[in-house]
């Protein structure tokens, strides 16, 4: 960083640190003893590190390393690094669902933002839900920041079988419903987390890695490294430098980076690679925030023209390495090219197009040419229709294609224990054309938990039966498959027709036509309408009632509505610098 930048009065830690008054006074006094003279905080810019690091969270168990590296680069780019812990949100250990922690954590990232004198901002986030929450609150925060995922683990070979991984764990699970004992869960057990890292397949947390460089937030080529891999921590100290490269020159804001064009970008290549469902609820949300309109139905329109490209599980055959080996995300962006906005800008400081033109795909059996898809249709689909009128959406480069039209019986379960308790009852009254219905699951009813790939019945299964319709106001796991129409809106908790249906009636599902229907007619559908009660809300306190209250439905991506749109605050900013707020 040259003087003339350092000194740049624009930063905005300059509000803390560059007056000669009571307050200059007392922000420099109190980090003299974290180790900072007047002499550097007066004349460089501040750097944020906000880590989700902790020892509950495998998949972010690197990012106290990659905030060594960062502290690094931060320092030799002429900076000042503060790290920052923040919640940690374990997607596989917290009960009842991660989900509601997200916005919570959103809140933290924006109001740390606020609150502390930095210029430009490094998130490190691994775990599925600890990413859209720091997208979310940065982009809340209007701060200028780089995005580094931690990277994902690096798998073993369970007991010399497969290697073992997530979408593994599903197909284990059939297997083990379907007879089959000569499973090793065991060694699953003991390697499906193998080493540190988020999980390694095209779940939710790859997913939002990509998008993130697809949204130009994060540095091309740093997705998909993984997370054991000595790259990542180059990338780190890159990101490091970059950042104070963004506090001198101001920018690229968010708000200047997240337009239409990135969320265009970033969908497209959710499509392109099989991506999670989970991405839908984030990027909506994230879109909220920067006040993109962004609707459904711009996700079904983009994925009738993308492609799955990406050979990567659970939609194809192989995990992460494999598609970074064959050039990361910036080959497949070069593969995208013409389906992208690529005047688009990035941290990075070059467009997306200019990164797409300067890679190269080296394996083409991993990222296909577009015209030689992993499968044919579109990866993910919006229906409508009188059972979601707001919308659902389903996986279907993960469905069984026979069911991309179909037409069955219901079997509805109330609740997620009623599935456990009924599903392999000998007296249920199903087969293998029954549509599973599972209700109030949804943001209000459940705090939305991953529990939409519903489990098959124990006696179809050892029949044969690999797939069954199911429909839910639930979210899937990113890793998990089947033909699950998840994030039916609105939900059956508000009143959603999902609330109304019962057992026997006739669901029609036509992929095609965008179709989700139920076969009863409006005369009857009042008539239950009338007699339905809301379940009674659960929580009377703290986060949760605050949760309850004020999370939006899943076609607007589950934030709370007050924390939508682009306008900060009312009160200009500097009002209060004045004056010490505390000592
Ligand atoms: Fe953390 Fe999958 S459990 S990313």
């Amino acid at each position: 960083m040259d003087d003339k930048q350092s000194k740049n009065p624009t930063l905005r830690s300059a509000r803390w640190f560059r007056k000669d008054d009571l307050p200059g006074f007392v922000h420099r006094s109190t980090l003299a003893a974290a180790g900072w003279s007047r002499e550097d905080l007066m004349t460089r810019p501040v750097i944020g590190i906000l880590d989700t690091w902790s020892e509950l969270n495998p998949c972010n168990l690197n990012l106290r390393a990659l905030a060594e590296e960062l502290r690094t680069g931060v320092l030799e780019a002429g900076g000042i690094p503060f790290e920052v812990p923040l919640m940690s949100i374990s997607e596989n250990i917290v009960k009842p669902t991660s989900f509601p922690l997200r916005n919570l954590l959103a809140m933290e990232v924006e109001e740390t933002l606020r609150g502390y004198p930095f210029d430009a901002v490094v998130l490190l986030g691994g775990c599925d839900k600890t990413q859209p929450a720091l997208l979310m609150g940065a982009a809340s925060a209007r701060m200028p920041f780089v995005f580094l995922a931690s990277g994902p683990a690096t798998p073993r070979s369970a007991g010399g079988g497969p290697l073992a991984n997530a979408t593994g764990v599903w197909r284990l699970v059939d297997q083990l419903r379907a007879g089959d004992s000569q499973c090793d869960f065991a060694a699953f057990e003991r390697d499906v987390m193998g080493t540190v890292g988020h999980c390694a397949e095209m779940g939710t947390a790859s997913s939002m890695s990509v998008i993130c460089e697809a949204l130009g937030v994060a540095l091309p080529g740093s997705s998909l490294v993984p997370a054991t891999d000595r790259r990542r921590s180059h990338f780190a100290r890159e990101a490091g430098r970059r950042a104070v490269g963004l506090a001198a020159s101001g920018g690229p804001r968010p708000e200047e980076i997240l337009d239409a064009r990135a969320f265009d970008n970033a969908i497209t290549l959710l499509c392109a690679v099989g991506g999670s469902t989970n991405a839908i609820i984030h990027l909506l949300a994230l879109a909220g925030r920067v006040g993109v309109p962004l609707s459904l139905d711009r996700f079904d329109a983009i994925a009738r023209r993308v492609p799955l490209i990406a050979n990567v599980q659970p939609a194809g055959e192989h995990l992460t390495e494999r598609l970074m080996a064959a050039g990361g995300v910036p080959a497949l962006l070069k593969t995208l090219a013409p389906l992208l906005h690529l005047d688009a800008p990035t941290v990075d400081g070059r467009t997306l197009g200019q990164i797409a033109e300067a890679a190269t795909v080296l394996d083409p059996e991993v990222i296909r040419p577009l015209d030689k898809p992993v499968k044919p249709g579109e990866t993910l689909v919006v229906v409508k229709g009188n059972l979601a009128p707001d919308g659902a959406v389903i996986k279907t480069c993960a469905a069984d294609p026979k069911l991309r039209r179909h037409r069955g019986r219901a079997v509805v379960f109330e609740d997620v224990q009623t599935v456990a308790d009924r599903i392999d009852d000998p007296a249920l009254d199903i087969d293998e054309d029954s549509v599973l219905v599972l209700r109030n699951a949804g943001p209000v009813g459940a705090a939305m938990p991953e529990w939409g790939m519903l489990p098959l019945p124990r006696r179809l299964m050892e029949r044969g039966v690999r797939d069954m319709l199911r429909i839910s106001d639930a979210r899937m796991s990113g890793t998990a498959y089947g033909a699950a129409v998840l994030h039916v809106s609105p939900e059956a908790a508000v009143g959603g027709p999902l609330a109304l249906v019962r057992d026997g009636d006739v669901i029609e599902l036509d992929v095609a036509q965008r179709r989700l229907h139920l076969c009863v007619s409006d005369e009857e559908l009042a008539r239950r309408r009338e007699a339905w009660k809301p379940p009674p809300r659960r929580h009377v306190r703290g986060y949760r009632k605050l949760y309850d209250a004020q999370v939006e439905q899943a076609h607007r991506g589950c934030d709370f509505g007050f924390l939508r749109g682009a306008d900060i605050d009312t009160l200009p900013e500097g009002l209060f610098d004045g004056w010490v707020g505390g000592w």
